[in-house]
């Protein structure tokens, strides 16, 4: 350095600095925001649950902040890695047979943010490469590029709910590849992989021998089953398609879901399950309604419409009596006025019931005896609906459940329902697994995350667990009256606050993706889980709109709604909404959304309303 005497005050920032840039920050500082004057704002932009008040932490986690901050006994530093009963209480949550884990296993952090730069910084060397999705949540790259990592991004596929296009992820791995980051449930795409998906992603990384950093920071959040879902997460490769459901109520809705879904082109078939089910009388109904006999494969139609008894091993099925009495919405469907005494009538004049199936269960039920007009959430539906899943299968169909009916044992069974841990999944990928209360717990201003070290192999053994140790040291850990408080907030918190936050965000999503479907311009990606949904424009149909950045910005200063362009995620032509603002403002956007866009169209194309 020299010494001579300087004459003007020049004092330069470091190259980390200089090379510290956050898409979203550098996007939105440079967007025009200027609201309609006469429209009250909508800002649809803000990733924090907390912002519009109608989703608050509950009572229990207040309590037990409250309680620690008057114990004064949590105003110290903490170690570095943080409290043990706090590591502990995360340990106990994420500690899975498959995958056991202790306190020694959780390094604290501050936020989910916190907890990837520890991941990244343990992982990686200046030159290294990570493999990012795209689009994806924008802090892993600024974290990466301010530290001389180069960045690769793999690509999410929207057609196929997201998942990852492995090919592609396959042909960025090289000699300096030092981890893949897998985010699940997804930020800003709100999809949930399958586990199917889930081990497939895995069988890669453990190919090439590459840990993973988990970004799991939406844990557990994901919707109850939802019929867009499963219509965007199964291409149209089958040939069929079936809807089932539990209350007749719901066929239009379904019918009408159907063919607004990508699966239009395809047959539709609603089936009602009927459970019955008795010591005496152990089967199920199916009640096939269908849209166009012609086109179902002649296997399958045979077997869906079988004569009673013909595809049944099960004696006990073949002489029952069940007449749907149970059921009082259905009982047009089941009397059987046709005289044959076999429970249904065959002579439908509206031609919408051909005819019925049964299906034997794959087991004995060996409950008391229940007739249940609704399939119920108890395991004794589950061998039914394996029995069902098994037999569609055999014949290409796709079962399709309504929300109604999805029992949480059944949850287990249908891959696609629920939220993995990528680290349960797998017998010998080490997996650095990211999260924080932030998200779940609607909190994220209390800045609390943590790492979670899965090493089956150990792998981490060696260095990178001595390493998260050492990085850790640098800053201290996170709160620590959040810390002391967290074996509580884990243990106390009542189911019902996390099912009450993802029904208001999956009422949201339904909202805007019914809404956002009839308008010609969009297409939005109904999510699965997480808090966000993504929205493509096709903007060849907007007048007067260049890319996803100027349709954001005209529908602030038109209508007041702000969206985050999909440029923000690395991904042009969509833009994301969030799904935590209070219904009434989702209904609104809607109509303004749906307003711009007609303000804008380029030709008046009219989809067709659902009948
Ligand atoms: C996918 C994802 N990971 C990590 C984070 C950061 O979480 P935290 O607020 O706990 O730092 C976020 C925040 O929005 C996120 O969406």
């Amino acid at each position: 350095m020299s010494t001579a005497k300087r004459r003007r005050w020049h004092v330069p920032a470091s190259v980390t600095a200089k090379t510290t840039f956050n898409p979203i920050r550098s996007i939105v500082d440079r967007m025009k925001i200027t609201p309609n004057p006469t429209k009250k704002m909508i800002a649809l932009s803000i990733g924090d649950p907390s912002v519009f008040g109608n989703l608050e932490p509950c009572q229990e986690m207040l309590d037990a902040v409250v309680k620690c901050l008057k114990q004064s006994k949590h105003n110290g530093y903490a170690p570095s890695t943080g409290y043990v009963k706090a590591r502990e209480a995360i340990a106990a949550e994420h500690s899975h047979p498959l995958s056991p884990i202790t306190y020694k296993d959780v390094v604290l952090a501050c936020g989910c943010s916190g907890a990837l730069e520890l991941a990244l910084d343990v992982l990686l060397n200046p030159g290294d490469n990570v493999l990012l999705p795209k689009p994806g949540f924008s802090i892993y790259q600024t974290l990466s590029i301010s530290r001389g990592h180069e960045v690769r991004h793999y690509n999410l596929l929207p057609e196929r709910s997201w998942e990852i296009d492995l090919d592609h992820l396959e042909s960025l791995i090289d000699d300096r590849t030092r981890a893949i980051l897998v985010n699940n449930p997804s930020n800003p795409c709100g999809s949930v992989y399958s586990k199917e998906h889930l081990e497939a992603i895995l069988e890669v990384a453990e190919r090439y021998m590459l840990p993973i950093i988990a970004d799991e920071v939406y844990e557990y959040a994901s919707l109850l089953f939802h019929l867009h879902h499963f219509c965007h997460r199964f291409p149209p490769v089958l040939h069929q398609l079936i809807l089932l459901h539990q209350q007749l109520l719901t066929i239009d809705l379904a019918i009408w879901a159907a063919k607004m879904s990508t699966l239009s082109c395809f047959n539709v078939f609603l089936v009602q399950l009927i459970p019955c089910l008795s010591r005496e009388k152990k089967w199920l109904e199916l009640l096939v309604c269908q849209h166009d006999t012609t086109r179902l494969s002649s296997d399958a139609r045979d077997y869906l419409l079988s004569p009673l008894g013909k595809y049944e091993g099960n004696a006990a099925t073949s002489n029952s009596s069940y007449h749907g009495d149970d059921n009082e919405d259905d009982d047009d469907l089941n009397d059987d006025d046709d005289g044959d005494d076999d429970g249904y009538d065959d002579d439908d004049d509206c031609s919408v019931f051909e005819a019925a199936s049964r299906i034997s269960p794959v087991q004995e039920d060996t409950s008391d005896d229940h007739y249940g007009p609704y399939w119920d959430n108890s395991p004794t539906c589950t061998p039914y609906l394996v029995m069902c899943q098994t037999n569609c299968q055999k014949f290409s169909i796709l079962l399709l459940f309504s929300k109604k009916i999805l029992p949480v044992s059944v949850k287990k069974v249908f891959p696609g329902y629920k939220f993995y841990p990528l680290a349960q999944l797998s017998d010998n990928v080490p997996i650095l697994t990211c999260g924080a209360i932030s998200k779940r717990f609607l909190v994220p201003g209390w800045r609390l995350g943590w790492v979670l070290i899965y090493d089956k192999n150990e792998a981490f053994e060696s260095e990178v667990r001595t390493g998260l140790i050492a990085l850790s040291q640098q800053i201290l850990g996170p709160n620590t009256l959040i810390q002391g408080a967290l074996p509580e907030i884990l243990t106390n918190t009542p189911q019902s606050f996390f099912d009450n936050t993802m029904r208001a965000v999956q009422k949201n999503a339904e909202i805007l993706y019914e809404a956002l479907l009839r308008i010609p311009e969009l297409e939005p990606i109904m999510p699965c889980g997480a808090m966000y949904m993504m929205v493509g424009i096709d903007i060849s149909k907007l007048d007067g709109i260049v890319d996803d950045l100027d349709f954001t910005e005209k529908l602030i200063s038109e209508q007041s709604v702000f969206c985050l362009p999909g440029k923000c995620f690395q991904y042009p032509n969509y833009f994301r909404i969030v799904l935590t603002v209070p219904e009434e403002l989702t209904q609104l956007a809607c109509k303004r959304i749906n307003e711009f866009c007609k303000t804008h169209r380029r030709v008046i194309i009219e989809k067709p309303l659902p009948e």
